[in-house]
């Protein structure tokens, strides 16, 4: 049995709990966040012993996996730390808000010889991994163009309002926008051009990028808007021979000459349709690097080069926008 070690036990915690519960080679037997009624919250809900303290945490355990789901300025310095002891590392994104975290990661985690992962959710989530299958088949033809949004609005929950500091978060281009922009690098490659404009006042922030590729080119939104708007994330992608769209949750194929074809997921089938099976991208990340880990293969699903192209680009938008 793998034994699993948490730590930030805030917001997205939550979802990571759910995911190792439904591996049955891994148990939570740690938690830890520096908020006792977190760490307790977490430990109700794991059975997994309460700390206040990493470094303690490291010290009375013997783990396997570290899952970190910490701020985004300490997951770079918390995953060398654990892969240092000689643990596995699945980290939330985004990798760090700095470039050179990427290589000093990788780099501990080849000197011990352990896998890493940054759990890039998007890679795992059954709608994009239909987009990405039909860009690499041409089902529908070449692509033309794509559309992808991601809006929200400005976080007041996060753990000491660290959320809406920039040397903390990265603010939205590294909280909202690099999910769909990994998922581009991921799927596409690198762009030959960025056009990006950005609206920015203290209280909210939206910016649209343009990345474009030869023979076609991708229009993104992401924003954080001042006020009660509601989070949505959806696609859009204009092939030469069909239209695919994910929205409200679903996902949709326009054909020519009429036909709409409805990708439900398997708990309402839908006969006609392309029927998907009910998953749920963070458990799909948990299982795929659970398998490496037990595997001893890398995670070859998300590259060290990807996460260092994506920090680039955001590079570029921060300084146009
Ligand atoms: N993949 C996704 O869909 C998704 C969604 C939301 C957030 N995230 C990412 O997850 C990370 C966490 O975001 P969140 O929304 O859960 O934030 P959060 O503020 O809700 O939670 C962070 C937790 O870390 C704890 N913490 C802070 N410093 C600590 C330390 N030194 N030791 C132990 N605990 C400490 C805080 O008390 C808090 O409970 C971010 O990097 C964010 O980008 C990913």
């Amino acid at each position: 049995m793998l034994k699993v070690g948490m730590v930030g036990m805030g917001g997205i915690s939550t979802s990571h709990v759910r995911g190792w519960a439904q591996i049955p080679e891994a148990k939570v037997v740690a938690v830890c966040d520096i908020r006792e009624e977190k760490a307790e919250a977490a430990a109700q809900a794991t059975g997994g012993t309460p700390y206040l303290d990493f470094d303690e945490m490291l010290k009375c355990e013997t783990l396997d996996i570290v899952d970190i789901c910490l701020p985004t300025y300490l997951h770079a310095d918390f995953a060398v730390k654990a892969l240092d002891h000689g643990l596995h590392v699945l980290s939330e994104k985004p990798v760090s808000l700095r470039r050179e975290d990427v290589a000093r990661i990788y780099e501990a985690a080849s000197r011990n010889q352990r896998r890493f992962m940054v759990a890039q959710v998007l890679r795992f989530w059954r709608e994009y991994e239909v987009l990405r299958e039909a860009v690499r088949s041409q089902r529908y033809g070449r692509l033309l163009s794509g559309q992808m949004t991601r809006l929200g609005n400005t976080p007041g929950w996060s753990w000491d309002n660290w959320m809406r500091d920039p040397e903390r978060s990265g603010l939205v281009p590294f909280d909202l926008h690099i999910h769909d922009l990994d998922f581009l690098i991921y799927t596409f490659g690198k762009p030959q051009n960025v056009v990006c404009h950005r609206a920015r006042t203290t209280e909210q922030d939206y910016f649209h990028v343009i990345y474009e590729y030869p023979g076609f080119f991708i229009s993104t939104e992401a924003a954080w808007y001042d006020g009660d708007y509601p989070f949505q994330a959806a696609f859009r992608f204009q092939f030469e021979k069909g239209l695919l769209e994910y929205k409200g949750g679903k996902l949709t194929t326009y054909l020519p000459g009429g036909e709409v074809q409805t990708l439900e997921n398997e708990k309402d089938a839908n006969v006609n349709g392309i029927n998907l099976p009910a998953t749920n991208g963070y458990y799909n990340e948990i299982r795929y690097f659970t398998d490496c880990v037990l595997s001893g293969k890398d995670c070859e699903k998300v590259r060290p080069e990807e996460l260092e192209t994506v920090l680039d680009l955001i590079a570029v938008i921060n300084t146009k926008g």
